[in-house]
């Protein structure tokens, strides 16, 4: 009688343990998978082509704004500290309705896409953090 309820405690212990073990990896998958800091960060790889093709006009392939229309609009360096401390909300607004001389890209560019381009805006100002003090122009 006593054996028999200590096995069956030992069962619901290990069924317990089981089922703890388990809701775990469920709980990490599913926070693997929305994960912000992938998600929102995007393929930067991808975001390159897309520079290159639809900001590099503007913002130069190296993000400084050094192009003649880049000149002519007024292009920010996407390499300065104001353009670092953007959040990446605050790029994909940018990116996606526009401002100023910036023309709005929501039409064009899925969120994905978007943010793909966020991914590569953070690599320009990191290449520009780590390989050369500020340029005087
Ligand atoms: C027609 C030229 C033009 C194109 C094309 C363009 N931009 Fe811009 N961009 C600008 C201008 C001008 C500003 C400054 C806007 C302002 O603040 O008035 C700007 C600002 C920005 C900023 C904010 C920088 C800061 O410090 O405030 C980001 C980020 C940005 N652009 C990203 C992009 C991305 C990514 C693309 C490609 C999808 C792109 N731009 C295409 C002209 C352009």
């Amino acid at each position: 009688m006593q054996r028999e309820t200590a096995k069956k405690s030992v069962i619901k212990i290990v069924m317990g343990a089981a089922i703890l073990l388990f809701c775990g990896i469920a709980a990490q998958r599913a926070s693997a998978i929305p994960q912000p800091a992938a998600a929102q960060t995007g393929n930067a790889g991808e975001g390159q082509k897309l520079f290159e093709q639809k900001c590099a006009t503007c913002h130069g392939p190296d993000g400084s704004g050094n192009t003649p229309i880049g000149k002519a609009v007024g292009a920010k360096d996407l390499r300065s500290s104001e353009a670092l401390k953007m959040s990446d909300t605050e790029i994909f607004t940018q990116i996606d309705k526009g401002k100023g001389n910036m023309p709005p890209f929501g039409d064009s560019l899925d969120k994905a896409k978007i943010n793909d381009l966020i991914g590569y805006v953070r690599e320009l100002g990191k290449k520009q953090a780590s390989t050369t003090s500020k340029k005087s122009n």
